[in-house]
């Protein structure tokens, strides 16, 4: 079972990363303003609050350690050793509050360990979250890129010193200008180093933007891309028809029907084929994807309505979409048969050979193709789709090794049959 933080977890973990994100925006506000901080009394009062808070969260750590299952794959909470290993050592750093025994914001820094806590959230919550990972990415990009921006805003007010001609506020917006300017490749310019340290600083800030800029345009293009599989093929077989329609002349009615296709498989979401997906799941997790996925649409369908639990799960894993645009033929009086279809959406017409005389229509529900693999015969009959057809194919394999140990769903198939014998004798 995947383990989830309980409601109260979940709010005293949304209390540490507050704090932590806090911490991570004032107290280097504080060094660099150098606002004799052991004396302000807003710092003191938080930086309190930040000590009791680290510990409490230490405490709660080493709890929840103690109790972990380590046999749960995914749980994000180490057993005690693995704590006292890993986290122990940096919740304690982060919790002490050494700026009050020595003096000296430098010790400030230490409470910024916490943010691999905050990371380590971070990657929980992607793990946990499947449907919303990308965008998770996202968001967490833009709170660790925002807090870079703030950090080496801090970094350049320090390099730069204050100018009094500003209050501090202005001070800081300045510096944090120059910052994103740089950092998203804007560069206007109005903002230069003036030292070589302030050069050093800047050239290291170009080359960080470069990065950054790179991987938001690669992240956004990767999670717009991934967004819609089903628009992407879409937009990728077109991209490919018009590359073919332009280095060979294929007739313009042609290309309508070749498009129309691919536009009706995009919106129907219908020829999305999760087998290739499914190929790399272990058997038992196939076979109840699998029926998960085509259960709506194999409830369509009487043949398999009140058939066995078992038989149904079995029968669906081997089930392979089918799109067929009007007009087309699924196949040939006379053809050799190995495949049965079932039609979970659309119109399709029985003809015989020369296609002179209809002998049915098919519908939502019905299934046709079964008595090629029933008798061991040719096709009896021709059949065309006559609207855009949804269908569910079945191979020649599967219903031997599968419906043949099914004695009810054989009989249902063999009275169909029947029925049509006598239909077509009585033609
Ligand atoms: P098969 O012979 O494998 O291929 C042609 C299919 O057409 C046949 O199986 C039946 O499924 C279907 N078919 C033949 N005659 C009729 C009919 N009268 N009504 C409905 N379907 C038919």
């Amino acid at each position: 079972m995947r383990p989830t933080y309980n409601l109260a977890e979940s709010l005293w973990n949304f209390v540490v990363i507050m704090t932590v994100t806090f911490t991570a925006l004032f107290f280097p506000l504080y060094i660099v303003f150098d606002l004799h901080v052991y004396d302000n009394f807003f710092f003191l009062v938080t930086n309190w609050l930040t000590t009791i808070i680290f510990t409490i969260d230490l405490v709660i750590n080493l709890f929840r350690s103690k109790n972990a299952k380590t046999e749960n794959l995914f749980d994000e909470v180490e057993s005690l050793p693995e704590y006292l290993k890993k986290w122990f050592i940096i919740d304690l750093l982060a919790a002490i509050p050494f700026g009050f025994f020595f003096n000296s914001a430098f010790f400030i820094l230490f409470r910024f360990l916490k943010l691999l806590r905050v990371a380590s959230f971070m990657h929980y919550w992607r793990q946990k979250e499947v449907k919303q990972n990308n965008v998770l990415a996202l968001v967490f990009f833009v709170y660790w890129v925002s807090l870079s921006a703030h950090f080496l805003s801090c970094g350049w007010l320090a390099l730069r010193g204050m100018n009094l001609q500003y209050d501090i506020w202005a001070n800081y917006l300045h510096s944090f200008y120059w910052i994103v300017t740089t950092l998203t490749t804007v560069g206007y310019g109005d903002v230069t180093p003036q030292t070589n340290k302030q050069m050093v600083f800047t050239i290291f800030i170009m080359i960080l933007g470069v990065g950054v800029y790179g991987y938001v345009i690669g992240n956004i293009a990767h999670i717009l891309g991934k967004k819609d599989p089903a628009k992407a093929k879409y937009l990728d077989n077109m991209d490919k028809l018009s590359a073919l329609s332009n280095f060979r002349s294929i007739p313009f009615t042609l290309q309508e029907r070749i498009r129309d296709y691919y536009f009706y498989m995009w919106k129907k979401r219908f020829g999305y084929d999760e087998s290739s997906f499914l190929e790399n799941l272990p058997p038992s997790l196939k076979a109840e994807v699998s029926l998960h996925l085509k259960k709506e649409v194999i409830e369509k369908i009487p043949l398999f309505k009140d058939a066995d639990k078992s038989f149904i799960e079995e029968v669906s894993f081997f089930l392979r979409p089918v799109v067929l645009t009007p007009g087309d033929c699924v196949f040939k009086t006379g053809d050799v048969g190995n495949e049965m279809y079932f039609v979970v959406q659309g119109e399709l017409h029985v003809y015989n050979k020369e296609e002179s005389m209809q002998f049915a229509k098919l519908k939502t529900g019905d299934f046709f193709g079964e008595i090629a693999l029933f008798k061991n015969t040719p096709r009896n009959a021709t059949i065309r789709a006559v609207t855009y057809c949804d269908l569910y194919m079945l191979q020649r394999s599967t219903f031997d090794k599968v419906v043949s140990k099914y004695p009810e769903i054989l009989d249902k198939i063999e009275k169909e049959i029947k029925i049509r014998d006598d239909r077509e004798v009585m033609n």
